[in-house]
């Protein structure tokens, strides 16, 4: 199958809050965007963003440049449905992010919870950091949270790949500065508990 079917049935035979990785609120990630993001006119996006609320909570407290992409037209629809109006505000990408074409230099934050753990083939990884190098502008803020050296080593039905906090640094380089990481457990719906990692990076200038 697919990867894009893979992800289209998860949400439709799941529903959006009972897969695996749903969070009433994207806590963490949050509290990263408040503290290092301070204009409200910042360009957001969040890849890979599905049903998430982050993109609800974001509004809230005042972001309006706010991007969501997925490969999912069934989770960006089940987001739009919640958000109502506000849906209105943000932009809707349905792309797959290894072959996105996205605006130059236009990003001040990327966020990324749990997709690039996804990318188990090289050349799929390497065409992901060329398009954070692409989009995001020099100085541009990189949050990327992955599965933990102790956490699962496949989701939802898909292999994933592993990272601390240094090895998913390295598969960044060198443009990119490691400024903080944390860990956090997720519990899922079903009562897992899940080691993510979240690194938080500076797109250095060039
Ligand atoms: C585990 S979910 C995480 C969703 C969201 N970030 C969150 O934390 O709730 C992974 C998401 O990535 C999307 N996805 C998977 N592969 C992708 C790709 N190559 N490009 C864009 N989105 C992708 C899936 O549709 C899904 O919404």
């Amino acid at each position: 199958m697919q990867t894009k079917d893979h992800w289209e049935n998860l949400y439709v035979k799941k529903g959006e809050k009972s897969v695996s990785w749903f969070q009433q609120h994207a806590l963490t990630s949050l509290e990263i965007i408040r503290r290092t993001t301070a204009s409200k006119s910042a360009r957001i996006v969040d890849v890979g963003g599905g049903a998430s609320t982050l993109v609800d909570d974001l509004l809230g407290e005042g972001y309006r440049e706010l991007t969501v992409l997925d490969i999912s037209a069934a989770a960006l629809h089940a987001s739009k449905l919640r958000l109502g109006g506000n849906g209105d505000r943000v932009n809707w990408i349905e792309a797959d992010i290894t072959e996105a074409v996205l605006p130059a230099r236009h990003y001040d934050v990327w966020h990324d919870r749990a997709v690039f753990h996804f990318l188990t083939d090289p050349e799929a990884r390497h065409k992901y950091v060329e398009a954070v190098l692409h989009a995001v502008k020099p100085g541009g803020q990189v949050i990327v949270a992955t599965f933990g050296p102790n956490g699962p080593l496949r989701c939802s039905g898909l292999p994933t790949v592993r990272y601390s906090p240094e090895s998913l640094h390295d598969e960044f380089g060198e443009r990119f500065l490691l400024i903080e990481h944390k860990e956090e457990a997720h519990v899922t719906p079903s009562g897992a508990v899940q080691q993510f990692i979240y690194c938080y990076c500076r797109k250095q200038d060039a």
